[in-house]
């Protein structure tokens, strides 16, 4: 190599250098299961928070107080498991020293963190956990979804007035706190529209069942004219293919859970027809929502699901909250997530007392293997 472009190279890498070390960083924590039997929704995850922090530090990083801060997002996985959840957050904080962390995706997840990150006063925001119990932990503890109270009425709803049956199952993981939350309110709220629950069969813990041939057995002698498959997808895509197997024909119905590709790829023609609940639709026309779907199909070669829609939209209201704070203080920080109005891609967030978006669900259909739009349910 010519030795004038050499010594230009070496100066170009040596500005680049002190350049990026004097840019001042701000760092975000991320903790979602990126290994496991859900790890579609910490890769959804990792990739929504992202796009949004890798669009602000191209645009310079976020303005805090009047100086430019790029967003230095630190990613844990916590592989679906409670205690490695509470060790995320401990090394996030303690370690990291994070301002602020988006996470996790599981309610028993971030039940495990959120006390933890409570103490030591840094805010979180979980994308996606919808447990009614998660934010009651404290003031520090937010999230960018709706709950399971809602979630659970809506599916009860659907399956009484849209399919029209007037007797439900119930399959559930009894160690789970999401499913257990969402299978009570299923059950008040069906019974409460004059429907009958004639199967409420439960079994302990997602990861480590394989066989769930006994809960099904009882739901065929009972008899049901749908069965809510409460669980996460590859667990709700197993019982799927099971009770087909056991010649159960009627409709499967779901909670969020169920939101992830690889759902219609393992349940396969079992999960044909079934209907879920979840936070958004890659067909909602809003502009918001449309660039998003074209950003990330860009970037990831896939629709995002409502766990990359969710992660952008925490990841929106964080950086939001930190221009508005304009301090890297837990409280100031907390208090502007707070007083969030912010037009996000799954609705206007609005904290309510308990800290929860009040918004709407979308109702979603298996079809040819694919995800379809059906309804916007507001609460
Ligand atoms: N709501 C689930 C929980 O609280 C997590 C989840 C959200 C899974 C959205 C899929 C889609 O555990």
């Amino acid at each position: 190599m010519n030795k004038k472009l050499l010594i230009l190279l070496i100066l170009v890498c040596f500005l680049f250098s002190v350049s990026v070390a004097s840019a001042k960083l701000v760092k975000i924590g991320g903790v979602a299961c990126l290994t496991g039997g859900a790890a579609t929704y910490g890769a959804s995850t990792k990739n929504g928070c992202l796009l949004a922090f890798k669009a602000v530090n191209a645009e310079g990083g976020v303005d805090i107080g009047g100086t430019k801060y790029l967003i230095n997002y630190i990613f844990e996985d916590d592989q679906g498991s409670a205690e490695v959840a509470a060790n995320a957050f401990r090394k996030l904080i303690d370690q990291d020293e994070v301002v602020a962390i988006i996470g996790s995706v599981m309610s028993k997840c971030t039940l495990a963190g959120a006390p933890i990150a409570q103490d030591a006063g840094v805010p979180v925001i979980s994308p996606t956990s919808t447990n009614a119990q998660v934010t009651l932990t404290g003031d520090y503890i937010f999230r960018a979804c709706f709950i399971d109270p809602f979630q659970g009425a809506v599916v009860a709803n659907f399956s009484y007035n849209d399919l029209k049956a007037k007797t439900a199952a119930v399959i559930f993981d009894n160690g789970n706190d999401y499913t257990k939350g969402i299978a009570e309110v299923f059950r008040e709220s069906f019974e409460k529209l004059g429907g009958k629950v004639v199967a409420y069969e439960s079994f302990t813990d997602e990861d480590k069942t394989t066989d769930f041939s006994a809960q099904l057995t009882n739901i065929k002698a009972a008899n049901p004219e749908v069965i809510f498959l409460d669980a996460y997808y590859s667990a709700a895509a197993l019982e799927a293919k099971q009770a087909r197997a056991l010649g159960i024909t009627v409709p499967f119905v779901g909670p969020d859970g169920w939101d992830s590709a690889e759902f219609p790829k393992l349940g396969g023609e079992a999960v044909e027809g079934g209907h879920f609940c979840t936070h958004y639709s890659a067909e909602d026309p809003r502009p918001i929502a449309q660039n998003f779907v074209k950003k990330y199909t860009e970037t990831y070669g896939q629709t995002p699901d409502a766990l990359a829609a969710l992660a952008y939209d925490a990841a929106l209201i964080l950086i939001d909250s930190l221009q508005r704070a304009g301090s890297t203080d837990g409280a100031a920080i907390r208090d502007a997530i707070f007083a969030t109005n912010l037009e996000c891609v799954s609705g206007q967030i609005i904290f309510d007392e308990n800290r929860n978006p009040i918004k709407k669900a979308a109702v979603l259909k298996v079809e040819n293997g694919k995800f379809v739009f059906v309804k916007f349910v507001q609460p």
